[in-house]
This record gives structure tokens, C-alpha cells and sequence, in this order.
């Protein structure tokens, strides 16, 4: 007798590793039992290998039954291995379960303000005043971009129409880095960057921080935040600008407001304007908001420069645009009442927490 089993036993073996399989709980159980039987000196392997010591007349049926048994052995393992990985994600998605409606105070009751001292989470009033800007800008319909605050001379002041001896660079206090490069000053190389990167017509906003290297006071800061607005079309003109300023200024003050504009100058728009609002403080009777003038500058804008387009790609023959720049900071000011623009980086919780209503969650 040789120690191969006739094909009676390979039916044996075969039953022995589907029940080892099935009573594996663990992928590498699953992974070893696979070497154990099939591999190159797995049982099953090693009846194949004695099949040349049998009797001819065994030979064709022990060889037809043990390849049949690592058939149905190998698809056992893998239905095993599936089965096993998705009771391990079913547990994980049981286990790691959040509902992301539930409120805040019921799921850390024990996080408020005056209990920890460390409190929940708030949205700092420019960040609540920037996300309403973009979800009134893409109920619009315009797109909203981003763009780097790391910028190079040409996006920041060249494209712009500011070459490097124009004297509008003396109003971007600007703040150069070791490599050349600058942190900008405003939101309008995003308008650059925009056109280089879409085909008209363009309806864009960018919203986010700028850096402007000068003395600080109640109404300046070093880091504030621009909405840029870009609009190319064919035969754009100011009263589009004007009624798309009224329709967004509209939503942020969710009433009428009245705006002008005086003559102004940006070299990458012409003609410029400066864009004021009746103060809402007020109502235009003179407060201190609005240095008793009852008009408060929010924003500068223009026809966008025959340069500006040409520099982006565009040709200014068959395309023209608006653009804008609206100081959201100044913007959340006149919302809230607030007099001095330090406070929004100073860090003070106390400041802070006065804005509560916009709570994270
Ligand atoms: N970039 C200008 C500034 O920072 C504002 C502006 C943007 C003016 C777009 C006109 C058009 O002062």
C-alpha cells in the first residue's frame, strides 16, 4: 500500500478542509488553511504528487477527485474571505457610526463654555461672514475659486497693469519672501489666474485672507479678507456691475440697499469707481460708522482693462468685464457694529464669544 489515499479518502480530505474553512474566523485563517491544503506541500498537493505510486486503474479517478476537491476547497476559501471582510466592515460601520444632525449639547453635554473652561467650537465672525458670501455668490450662480496666498510679481502687480515702477505699488505695502515671491496684497491676481484658466463667459468669485505690510490701526490690519468678483461677457458694461453689486450687498443686508459710485483708480480697471453704501448704522442721517458722512466705502471695482484681459488670454476686442473687491472685514464690521478691525486677529475669546450665533453644529 502506498501512502496515497484511493479516491474514497480524497473525498474525506476534501470534507475535512471545507469544514477547517468554514470554521475559520479570521482572513489569516483563511490565508494558512490556503497553504495548508493547496499550497506546494499542502494535503492536497501531496495527493497529486503520490498519484504515480497507485495502481494504473486508480490513477485517473484519485487525480480527477483531488483536483476537484482543491476546485471546490479554493472556492470555498474565497466566499470565506468575503464573507469575513464585510461582517468586518458591517461592524465597522456600526462601530464608527455618527449621525451628523444630532445637536451638539447631546452629544457633549458636558462641553459647555463655563463647565471645561475649553467650550465648543465658534465661527469667527469674519468666517461666518465669508461662507454667507459664498452661498449667496452660488445661489448667484457664479463660481467660487481660491487662490494661492503665496503669489509671484506678475499675478500680483504685472498681469495687473502694475509695472514695477508704477506708483500704485506704494499702496500695496507689500511683504516680499527670501525667493522672490510676495504674499499678496489683494484678491486680483485670482482674476488672472481665472481667465488663464476658463474660457468666457466668466462669472467668478474668490474669496480669502490678504497681507498688506503697513501700520495698523482701527481700520487697518496686516491680514484682512477681499471678495474678488470677475465677470467677462460680450458687451459688459457698468450697469451690469452696478445691478450685480446691488443684488449681492442685497443678500448680505437681506434689505434694499442704496449704493453709488465715485470716480476712482485701479490700474487694471477703467473706468474705476469706489463703491459706497447708504450707511446702514444710521440710515444716512451721519453716525460714527459712517464718519457722519451717511456713506460707508465697501468696495472697489471697474471695467476690467483692456491689459488685465490680454494678459489672461482673452481678447479684449470681442470680450469685456467687470471686477470687484469687497473688504469682507469692513463688511462684517458694519454688520455687527464692530469699531475696531484688531479685534478680529487679536484672540480675544471674550470678543469672540459675542458672536455665538454662529456656533459650530
Ligand atoms: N484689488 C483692489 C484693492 O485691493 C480692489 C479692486 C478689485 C478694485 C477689483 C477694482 C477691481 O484695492
Amino acid at each position: 500500500m502506498s501512502g496515497t489515499p484511493p479516491s474514497g479518502s480524497v473525498e474525506a480530505l476534501r470534507a475535512e478542509a471545507l469544514a477547517a474553512v468554514e470554521a475559520a474566523t479570521t482572513a489569516e485563517a483563511v490565508e494558512a488553511l490556503r497553504s495548508a491544503w493547496l499550497g506546494r506541500s499542502g494535503r492536497l498537493q501531496d495527493v497529486l504528487r503520490g498519484i504515480g505510486a497507485l495502481p494504473p486503474e486508480q490513477r485517473g479517478p484519485v487525480g480527477k477527485a483531488a483536483n476537484e476537491a482543491k476546485g471546490a476547497v479554493e472556492a470555498a476559501i474565497d466566499v470565506r474571505l468575503a464573507a469575513l471582510r464585510s461582517a468586518h466592515e458591517g461592524a465597522l460601520a456600526d462601530r464608527e457610526w455618527v449621525d451628523p444632525t444630532m445637536p451638539l449639547a447631546a452629544v457633549a453635554p458636558a462641553a459647555a463654555p463655563a463647565a471645561t473652561g475649553r467650550g465648543l467650537g465658534l465661527v469667527h465672525p469674519v468666517s461666518g461672514m465669508r461662507r454667507e458670501l459664498e452661498d449667496i455668490c452660488l445661489s448667484m450662480g457664479l463660481e467660487v475659486l481660491d487662490g494661492p496666498w503665496v503669489e509671484d510679481e506678475w499675478h500680483n502687480f504685472e498681469a495687473l497693469n502694475i509695472p514695477r515702477d508704477h506708483p500704485a505699488r506704494d499702496s500695496h505695502d507689500t511683504t516680499w519672501l527670501e525667493d522672490g515671491n510676495l504674499l499678496r496684497t489683494h484678491t486680483s491676481p485670482v482674476q488672472i489666474r481665472t481667465m488663464a484658466t476658463r474660457k468666457p463667459p466668466i462669472r467668478a468669485v474668490a474669496v480669502g485672507r490678504v497681507f498688506r505690510h503697513e501700520a495698523l490701526d482701527a481700520s487697518h490690519e496686516n491680514t484682512f479678507h477681499q471678495l474678488e468678483g470677475i465677470f467677462v461677457d460680450r458687451d459688459v458694461h457698468v450697469g451690469h456691475l452696478v445691478s450685480t453689486l446691488r443684488t449681492l450687498l442685497g443678500e448680505v443686508f437681506r434689505r434694499d440697499v442704496e449704493v453709488r459710485l465715485r470716480p476712482s483708480f485701479f490700474p487694471f480697471t477703467e473706468p474705476s469707481f469706489e463703491l459706497d453704501v447708504r450707511c446702514l448704522v444710521c440710515g444716512g442721517t451721519g453716525c460714527a460708522v459712517c464718519k457722519r458722512t451717511g456713506w460707508v466705502e465697501l468696495l472697489g471695482c471697474g471695467l476690467i482693462h483692456p491689459n488685465v484681459l490680454r494678459a489672461g488670454g482673452i481678447d479684449p476686442a470681442t470680450w469685456s468685464g467687470f471686477a470687484f473687491g469687497l473688504g469682507v472685514d469692513r463688511l462684517t464690521m458694519m454688520r455687527h457694529g464692530i469699531e475696531d478691525i484688531r479685534h478680529f486677529a487679536a484672540g480675544d475669546l471674550r470678543f469672540l464669544r459675542q458672536f455665538a450665533g454662529g456656533l459650530v453644529g
